[in-house]
């Protein structure tokens, strides 16, 4: 069909004009600039006076100006209500509004176009809402110069069109603030929920041994000294790593652990310092290091005894000097990194051997914790073994209640060379193979059995087994107590005058413990945090 010429070079233009709008508006993650462009675009293509985009805010109820063009400053800080003069009214009714003679219209604020302040001459005014969710919540507004040649009622209908473009550019903003809003909750959630899985009650515990490392945890977490933590394997050492960093003023920050015997040596230097693209062969891009990731945080080298001895140097000029650069790399970087490593390597033999870096060590070796082994701390034995219990009676969904006395027996008199490690998955697999509401003998891995039957239950008669328990408790407690003997009663609910006789029975030196070991904490899983909310000691 024929068209008439002048008509579809309107079109044209008026096509012309929306392409630039979507450009302007798709092309900016600010969406205040991008208004502001389209804003530009209009001024431009279709000769509008002054222009401005109002927003409803929903907490205050009020309506600002989001972006504007030609408006004086103090324009930009107007404010209404829903109703309240001609914006007002278009964003509450949600229908567009024309005034063709600005000067005629005593509903007119002209508080944010400020034309008679700024001696404007008179103008046209078309203002159209924006519906991000089919209710109006805000309102596209210009003004005409009213030189005449503009048909307001197709550029309200051209106007009506750019504020449905605006409105969805506001959904699209808003569904990215809604992934971050949820981003960012989801990770509180996260943190919050490692905070509490590191939270020192989950380290259980109260033989006099652990009470010490609580105490030394409470000293050292609120400093950013170096720590080294030691102790065979499977004692615990990363779980007193975690306790130290989430009871630190870096508990916010990362906390990055870098597993030194698990890389190979070729890796560990890039894993640690990070590396520049083309660094060597393979090197595609740049990586940050591990020490970059912790920053301001807390970095977790586990078996730092296995380091081999260049990266040692390397290591050796970080705590030195706080600065490492990446691997083929020239810019220094400095190392805000707060190092806890843990070994479960006798370091000394080490540096004899001259695997180990005597320096190193000594910058390493600043506050050290020693984690005993379980064999150490019999009457932690129970309290762990009941902790597991829980847990994985939760965990996979039974209902046991307890451990039957032969089996305690055969966990108290084992000698747990795999430590906390090797109890827990010996609970796991006792509640996994338990069908009932309690833990046999039988339920206890092979191990433990063999250690029973190859005699060294058995052959202990009751009387030396009770015994022997018995003198480990009052070692312990004693300890606690600093040789206290009447604090020591307290604690087991006995009297002095018994203590005193079963201190003279096992031939103890209660002088050993007298001025040194930690003072007594409350019983219970609660003694850790008591030795974290107590002022430090010693
Ligand atoms: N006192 C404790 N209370 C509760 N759970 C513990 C305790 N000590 C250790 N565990 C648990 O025992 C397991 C081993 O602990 P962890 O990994 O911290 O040991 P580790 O000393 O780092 O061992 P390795 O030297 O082999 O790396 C973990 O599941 C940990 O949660
Ligand atoms: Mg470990």
């Amino acid at each position: 069909m024929p068209r008439r010429a002048n008509h579809s070079r309107d079109d044209l233009r008026i096509l012309a004009a929306l392409s630039d709008i979507g450009g302007a508006l798709g092309g900016s993650a600010d969406l205040r600039s991008a208004l502001e462009r389209m804003l530009e675009k209009l001024e431009a293509g279709r000769g509008i006076a002054r222009g401005a985009v109002f927003l409803l805010h929903e907490d205050t109820g009020e309506i600002h100006v989001e972006a504007g063009v030609g408006i004086p400053s103090n324009g930009l800080r107007a404010r209404y209500r829903p109703g309240e003069g001609i914006v007002g009214r278009v964003v509450q009714s949600g229908r567009p509004v024309i005034v063709p003679a600005t000067g005629r219209e005593p509903l007119l604020l002209d508080r944010a176009f400020q034309r008679r302040a700024s001696g404007a001459p008179e103008a046209s005014f078309v203002a159209v809402p924006i519906a991000p969710d089919r209710r109006a919540t805000g309102a596209l507004a210009v003004d005409f110069p009213v030189a005449g040649k503009h048909d307001l009622q197709v550029e309200a209908h051209f106007l009506s069109v750019v504020a449905a473009m605006v409105a969805q550019a506001l959904r699209a903003q808003r569904a990215i603030e809604d992934e971050r809003t949820r981003l960012l909750a989801e990770n509180v959630n996260l943190r919050s929920e490692l905070e509490e899985r590191y939270d020192l009650s989950n380290i259980v515990g109260t033989s006099g041994p652990m009470r010490q490392v609580y105490e030394q945890i409470a000293q050292v977490a609120q400093t950013s000294t170096t720590v080294l933590i030691r102790g065979e394997s499977g004692t615990g050492k990363e779980l007193i790593a975690h306790a130290i960093h989430y009871n630190s003023p870096r508990a916010k920050q990362p906390f990055v652990k870098v597993s030194c015997a698990a890389l190979p040596d070729t890796l560990i230097e890039s894993e640690l310092f990070g590396y520049e693209r083309g660094a060597f062969t393979g090197a595609q891009a740049r990586k940050r290091g591990r020490f970059e990731l912790a920053h301001g945080g807390t970095l977790f080298l586990d078996e730092v005894g296995e380091l081999n001895l260049p990266t040692q140097v390397k290591l050796l000029r970080v705590l030195q000097e706080g600065e490492f650069e990446r691997l083929g790399g020239t810019e220094t970087l400095k190392a805000d990194v707060r190092l806890i490593a843990a070994t479960n390597r006798d370091l000394e033999a080490a540096m004899a051997e001259r695997q180990f870096r005597e320096d190193l060590y000594y910058r390493l070796n600043v506050f050290s914790i020693f984690v005993p082994p379980l064999r150490d701390r019999k009457p932690d034995v129970m309290l762990l073994a009941d902790h597991f219990l829980i847990k994985y009676a939760r965990q996979h969904n039974k209902r046991i209640r307890r451990i039957a006395t032969p089996a305690i027996d055969m966990l108290m008199a084992y000698h747990w060379p795999g430590n906390v490690r090797e109890l827990e998955n010996t609970i796991e697999r006792a509640v996994l193979t338990c069908d009932g509401q309690v833990i046999h003998g039988h339920h206890l891995s092979p191990t433990l059995q063999t250690a029973e039957s190859s005699g060294t239950t058995v052959q202990v008669s009751l009387t030396d087994a009770v015994g022997q328990y018995e003198k480990d408790l009052l070692l312990d407690v004693l300890k606690s107590a600093r040789g206290n003997c009447a604090r020591a009663a307290r604690l087991l609910g006995t009297t002095e005058r018994i203590v005193s006789y079963k201190v003279r029975k096992y031939g103890i030196e209660v002088e050993r413990f007298r001025g040194k070991g930690a003072p007594a904490a409350p019983r219970g899983r609660s003694a850790a945090r008591a030795a974290l909310s107590a002022p430090a000691r010693r």
